[in-house]
């Protein structure tokens, strides 16, 4: 039977062109952090929630509960491992290489950056249209 194509049915992408994505980190824009906020509330927050401390609506019902975003190892770690968690999981969290393609893996990892800045930094170091986002976020 042919595969039947719909918005959701994006090609299968081989592992080649998938290595070759993930090395291709998109340069950090105001349109890419609202791509990953949008991606990040969808596939993330049910667990994470939304600014990422790991108190999700699921993990309230029961799922084991993350470590914070805002973790001081996670502060630390590089964009590549969150990329990684996203694409192939970690200990008990699954993967999410097959629902959320490259390049909005990448806009959350922006998005995740952004939310450990607004915990970490002051006001002062996000950029204005940025710091909107957070405002944003934060009133829920
Ligand atoms: C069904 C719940 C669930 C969802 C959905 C989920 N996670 Fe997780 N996540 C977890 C749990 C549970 C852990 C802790 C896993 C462990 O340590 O065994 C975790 C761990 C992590 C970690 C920490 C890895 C480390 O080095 O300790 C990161 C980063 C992360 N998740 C990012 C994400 C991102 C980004 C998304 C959305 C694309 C996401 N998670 C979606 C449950 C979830």
């Amino acid at each position: 039977m042919p595969r039947q194509i719909n918005e959701d049915d994006r090609p299968t992408e081989d592992d080649l062109a998938r290595k070759e994505q993930a090395k291709r980190k998109p340069r950090v824009t105001a349109q890419l952090l609202a791509r990953g906020h949008d991606q990040f509330d969808v596939f993330c927050a049910p667990c994470h929630d939304r600014v990422g401390t790991g108190r999700g609506i699921v993990v309230e019902r029961g799922m084991p509960r993350p470590p914070s975003l805002h973790d001081q190892r996670l502060f630390g770690a590089d964009d590549q491992h969150f990329y990684d968690v996203i694409s192939n999981g970690y200990g008990a969290m699954y993967g999410h290489g097959d629902r959320i393609r490259p390049s909005d893996r990448w806009a959350i990892v922006a998005y995740i950056r952004a939310l450990q800045l607004s915990q970490h930094a002051s006001m002062a170091d996000i950029p204005p249209d940025v710091r909107q986002t957070m405002a944003e976020k934060k009133s829920p």
